[in-house]
């Protein structure tokens, strides 16, 4: 028996109001407008304001995806939530999100894998439909990382924003939905992308303070190397596994991280601009809301038709990489 195909039937997001932009920063660190945008193609981010933690901007984003897969959220089976910014450390987000949704009951939990985590999370979430466990999944990435940089630090602070995207996951015609994953990680990497302190390894106390181990740590030059080299090859390993091509691709949807790597990286897999969907200049790095932000500009725009092939790509932290292979089974959008 052939396994069921699992397909987005709903795309909602939502980012914070507060924009920074670029020039803001200019009055807080040493950096300018010029060097923002030409190193990593961003121009602003959104910032959760004091007390909003990424539960409600997942909430937010999975309210509207519902509204526009036209369920209520009691039909939901499993919440899924991806991300690296959870309100704490337990409960899950996940729980977090379903308690402010309503619907005590149905299966929640969180998937941590970075900026990488809605490509893992598409991935397990298709399977509880493929086995035909569950019928509706409810999957969320969902990051504030502005929580988490020191704004004195120039090399980390311009990069990251913060948002949400939510899809909802059903049973999709056959040969339609999600046609291949492929997922990888380096552990020996962990070092080059951290928050070293909050954990297990070291709890938060006075020396985690005053040595600002609570924000995120990274060496950039390294991560930019992994990521323009792993991104067509994660690409192409998930094509391969669809029995695709990248002349099949319709759209790639990529990790927006930096506009400098999504080009090397294009050119590597031999694609068209044309076809990349890009946001990153006014969302900046979302970590992994990331790629479900960049699919609704596409999906919102009326631009996507049944049959189209998408190729989502993340990379991130732990390190993490992997690529997801979609036939779109909707209509042009909303
Ligand atoms: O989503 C998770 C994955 N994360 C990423 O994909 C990030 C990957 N890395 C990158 O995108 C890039 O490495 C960065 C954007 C972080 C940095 O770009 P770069 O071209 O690698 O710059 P660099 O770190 O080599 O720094 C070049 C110069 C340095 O000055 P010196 O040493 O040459 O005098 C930095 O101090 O630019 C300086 N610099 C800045 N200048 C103005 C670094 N950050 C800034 C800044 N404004 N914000």
């Amino acid at each position: 028996m052939s396994k069921i195909s699992v397909g987005i039937v709903g795309v909602g997001v939502h980012v914070p109001e507060k924009v920074l932009t670029n020039f803001d920063l200019e009055q807080m660190v040493d950096t300018s407008d010029t060097w923002i945008r030409t190193r990593t193609g961003i121009a602003e981010r959104r910032v959760a304001a004091e007390g909003i933690a990424t539960s409600d901007l997942a909430v937010e984003a999975a309210k509207a995806a519902l509204d526009d897969a036209g369920i209520t959220a009691d039909e939901v089976d499993l919440i899924l939530v991806t991300t690296s910014t959870p309100d704490m450390i337990f409960p899950s987000t996940a729980c977090l999100v379903q308690s402010k949704l309503g619907i005590a009951g149905c299966a929640a939990f969180d998937l941590q894998a970075a900026c990488t985590g809605f490509v893992y999370g598409f991935t397990v979430a298709a399977q509880f439909i493929e086995t035909g466990m569950y019928k509706t999944v409810l999957l969320i990435g969902a990051d504030a990382f502005t929580k988490y940089v020191n704004w004195q630090d120039r090399n980390t602070c311009v990069l990251f924003g913060d948002g949400a995207g939510a899809v909802v996951l059903r049973r999709v015609d056959d040969g339609y939905g999600l046609l291949s994953s492929y997922l990888a990680a380096d552990g020996s990497g962990a070092d080059l992308l951290k928050i070293p302190a909050g954990g297990s390894a070291l709890p938060g106390n006075e020396y985690s303070i005053e040595n600002n181990l609570h924000y995120v740590q990274m060496v950039g030059g390294e991560v930019f190397k992994f990521a323009v080299r792993i991104l067509p090859e994660a690409g192409t390993k998930a094509l391969e596994k669809a029995g695709l091509t990248v002349t099949d691709v319709d759209y790639l949807v990529p990790h927006q991280a930096n506009i400098r790597i999504i080009n090397a990286a294009a050119d590597r897999l031999g694609i068209n601009k044309e076809k990349i969907i890009v946001n990153l200049e006014k969302y900046g790095n979302t970590s992994t809301a990331s790629i479900p932000l960049a699919l609704y500009d596409l999906y919102a725009s009326g631009g996507l038709k049944r049959g189209d092939v998408l190729l989502f790509v993340g990379f991130g932290a732990g390190l993490t990489w992997g690529a997801n292979v979609i036939r779109w089974s909707e209509g042009g959008g909303r």
